[in-house]
């Protein structure tokens, strides 16, 4: 099929890779011309593994453009919108990309049936929103009575940072929110590959072990889009409850690593996403929990255990200063080194990231902090340089006279480096990720959350 996506951010490159790699022809419109320039080059815009092996793999598939009336608007089959909804002041959501994305696309349609998947995480109600600036604009640019055919469906988007080529291809469930038989056929047809997994698994990316079909939700459209917030808000409240239990694990000398795994075990409830610790940051949890509490405000409705969860959760950077401040007791003048400065592991994406406000508590309390991460550092310089924080390209160069290190991302690398050769400091492992009895044997107080 003839595929055009719209905003090249996370979702919108591994879209595109996957659905070229099935063997659609895709073309990719972002508005950011050095983004563009960068994909024709074969360099990915934002790092993610395997995603620039795999673009490279499929670059005669592949087509890129910032230009609406060049990206083949009118002989398209599915267009994609997978531009950015960042949170304003009051929580909602700022839909004016999508806007955007959407009166250019209906001034370009052509007489040919398009179907337009909504892929951002728009707020419940935003599809026919869609529809409904679609069709005005498409009118007001046709004076010749020509009517628009076309359909805006809600398929939302599950991958998670740092594995999403894997959960591109292998998703747990496909959703298609739409009530238009002809826009149910085409994405079926489109996503077929991926329901039958019947494509040859890409190179470093081998097919999970049973994986035999991926079941697809096909429901209305308002509900798809409520899947999306329900299920990030579910799973953001799930860290934040083992975080909340972790709370007076601590203060009864329970381990919550051993009553996280017992809970897990327990098949109802399962085994992920029950990691106490400094909590979820990211580009998800904290927008779309924000998110639904104020489409909820609309409608008077209170949201008391995502706003739990919220509390919980942003409570978790202070409580890791506080646990810092309980061991140097006085953090005026000390040296901090940050472990990781990611939200998680395998990106290098800092948005609403545990480290940046980490680094604000610590400053504003006197203390010097030096932070290293493997690949977020360019990103840390230029979005967060004016902290006061020396960020700095060597593990060892971050760790000099540290007074204390705080481990923020579990990236391998931190958990298999040579602690034998580093100062006995007290550590904070903010992830519960450290093999804590062989640091202690070499010598270190090692201060889990929640143990
Ligand atoms: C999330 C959802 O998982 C994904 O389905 C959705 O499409 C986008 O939002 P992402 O934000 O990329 O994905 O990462 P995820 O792996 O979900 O982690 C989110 C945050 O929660 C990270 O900061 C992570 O460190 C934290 N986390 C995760 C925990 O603190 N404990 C856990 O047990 C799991």
């Amino acid at each position: 099929m003839k595929v055009l996506i719209i905003g090249s951010g996370y979702v919108g490159v591994n879209t595109a890779v996957v659905l070229a790699y099935l063997g659609n022809r895709v073309t990719c419109l972002d508005v950011n011309k050095e983004k563009i320039a960068l994909l024709r080059q074969g360099k990915s815009p934002v790092y993610e593994p395997h995603l620039e092996e795999t673009l490279n793999l499929v670059r005669d598939r592949l087509t890129f453009t910032s230009s609406y009336s060049e990206a083949g608007i009118p002989d398209t089959d599915v267009i994609f919108i997978t531009v950015g909804t960042p949170s304003l002041a009051d929580g909602n959501a700022d839909l004016s990309y999508v806007r955007q994305a959407a009166e250019s696309v209906a001034e370009n349609l052509g007489e040919k049936f398009t179907v337009i998947v909504n892929k951002s995480t728009v707020p419940i109600g935003s599809g026919n929103w869609v529809e409904v600036i679609m069709r005005e604009h498409f009118n007001s640019n046709h004076n010749d009575g020509q009517k628009p055919d076309f359909s805006v469906v809600s398929s939302p988007e599950f991958l998670a940072q740092g594995s999403a080529m894997r959960d591109s291809f292998y998703p747990d469930r496909i959703v298609v929110g739409s009530q238009d038989d002809r826009s149910i056929e085409r994405l079926k047809e489109l996503f077929g590959p991926l329901m039958r997994q019947d494509f040859n698994a890409p190179p470093g990316l081998p097919r999970p072990e049973g994986l035999e079909i991926v079941p697809l939700l096909v429901c209305d459209l308002t509900s798809a889009e409520m899947i999306k917030y329900a299920a990030n808000a579910f799973l953001a409240l799930k860290i934040s409850y083992i975080n909340e239990i972790g709370r007076l694990a601590e203060k009864l000398g329970a381990d919550i690593s051993a009553v996280s795994k017992g809970i897990g075990l327990d098949r109802r409830i399962g085994d992920r996403f029950l990691n106490a610790g400094l909590g979820w940051g990211g580009s998800c949890f904290g927008k779309d929990t924000a998110a639904l509490i104020a489409i909820a405000r609309d409608y008077k409705l209170a949201m008391p255990i995502i706003e739990s969860a919220r509390e919980i959760n942003y409570g978790q950077r202070t409580l890791v200063v506080d646990l810092l401040q309980e061991q140097l007791k006085i953090l005026k003048g000390k040296h901090i080194t940050l472990l990781g400065y990611s939200f998680k592991p395998e990106t290098d994406d800092l948005r609403d990231a545990p480290a940046i406000d980490i680094s604000k508590i610590l400053i504003q309390r006197g203390a010097l902090v030096r932070a290293h991460d493997p690949v977020a550092l360019i990103n840390a310089r230029s979005h967060y340089g004016q902290l006061g924080v020396v960020f700095c390209d060597e593990v060892g160069e971050a760790l000099k006279d540290a007074d204390a290190i705080v481990l923020v991302t579990e990236w391998t690398q931190y958990r298999e480096m040579d602690w034998e050769a580093i100062p006995r400091v007290p550590v904070i492992d903010g992830r519960n990720c450290l093999d804590r009895k062989r640091m202690e044997e070499l010598g270190f107080t090692v201060i889990g959350i929640g143990r």
